[in-house]
């Protein structure tokens, strides 16, 4: 029989100590957001361990159930497909993505815990509302459109609508839609992936084709797209209906490289 090593006790207890309180932290930031979500929806009562006081927090950042906040920096996250919200939350926790409130939230939170968020809001399914950004000065429209819908073959640039659908709308599991999005987290976007802020899972084909992109072009494919109602049904083409031009990343967050 070997002698317990009474060191190895304590340091057992200390990744589950540090979890629980990474997990009440987490719990009291969640609870100071429960009256604000309370008032949004008054004629429901509010249990501390349900789905919506879990996401509290989020929705006060992404509007009411993931629809968008307020101004053109928030995104909706609602009705988006669940392996690309994993991918994100998974991405915002590990630094594949930078914004540092999303990182501190996340941070410690298991791939599970965080899958059960993500396909709450896949499952949200809200109606968007028009545009707010219309009339484009022509060329910039043009721009927009053959960007969107052709592609620049002589340039090896595959059109949005390849991977993302002719209707925008995306294809499970991982390709979100590109409607009802601000103009402004667009143009964010593709720049984070232009200088490198943003990973997706390699091979990254959005580093790809935004590092094809110039200043000029996001701007005008990202005001173009932003500029577009949303026709319902808007949903996510099913998985393999679109051959991609160019390999994009498998959707498993374990063989994600930050
Ligand atoms: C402090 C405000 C804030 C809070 C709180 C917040 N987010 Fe975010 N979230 C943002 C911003 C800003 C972005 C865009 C960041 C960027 O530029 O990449 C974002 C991006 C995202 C994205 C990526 C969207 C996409 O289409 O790629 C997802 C998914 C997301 N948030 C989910 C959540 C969830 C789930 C929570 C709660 C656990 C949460 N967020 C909490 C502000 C917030
Ligand atoms: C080869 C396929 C492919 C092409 C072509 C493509 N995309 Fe993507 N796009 C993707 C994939 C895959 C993702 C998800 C990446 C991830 O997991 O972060 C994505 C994500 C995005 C996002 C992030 C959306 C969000 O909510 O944060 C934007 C913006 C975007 N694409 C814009 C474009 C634009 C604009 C074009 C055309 C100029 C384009 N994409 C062409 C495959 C493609």
């Amino acid at each position: 029989m070997t002698r317990p090593d009474p060191s190895t006790l304590p340091q057992r207890f200390i990744p589950t100590d540090s979890m629980a309180a990474i997990l009440s932290a987490v719990l009291i930031f969640l609870a100071a957001c429960l009256p604000s979500t309370l008032k949004a929806e008054p004629s429901e009562p509010l249990a501390p361990d349900t789905m919506r006081a879990r996401v509290a927090a989020c929705t006060h950042c992404h509007g009411a159930s993931g629809r968008a906040g307020p101004d053109g920096f928030y995104p909706r996250i609602a009705g988006k497909p669940a392996a690309y919200l994993l991918a994100q939350l998974v991405s915002f926790r590990d630094g594949g993505r930078t914004y540092e409130p999303m990182r501190h939230l996340l941070e410690g939170l298991p791939d599970d815990y965080l899958g059960e968020i993500a396909q709450y809001f896949a499952d949200t399914h809200l109606p968007y509302s028009a545009p707010a950004l219309t009339n484009l000065p022509a060329a910039m429209r043009e721009t927009g459109r053959t960007l969107s819908e052709s592609g620049v073959a002589a340039r090896g640039l595959p059109a949005c609508a390849a991977c993302h659908g002719t209707s925008f709308s995306g294809m499970e599991p991982h390709i979100p839609g590109l409607l009802g999005l601000p103009r402004d987290y667009i143009a964010a976007q593709l720049g984070s992936w232009r200088t490198g802020l943003r990973h997706a899972v390699q091979p990254d084909c959005m580093a790809e084709v935004a590092g094809l992109l110039t200043p000029q072009e996001i701007a005008a494919v990202s005001a173009w797209l932003a500029a577009r109602p949303v026709e319902e049904p808007y949903v996510a083409a099913p998985a393999g209906s679109l051959p991609l031009p160019i390999e994009c990343g498998p959707a498993s967050s374990a063989e994600r490289k930050p």
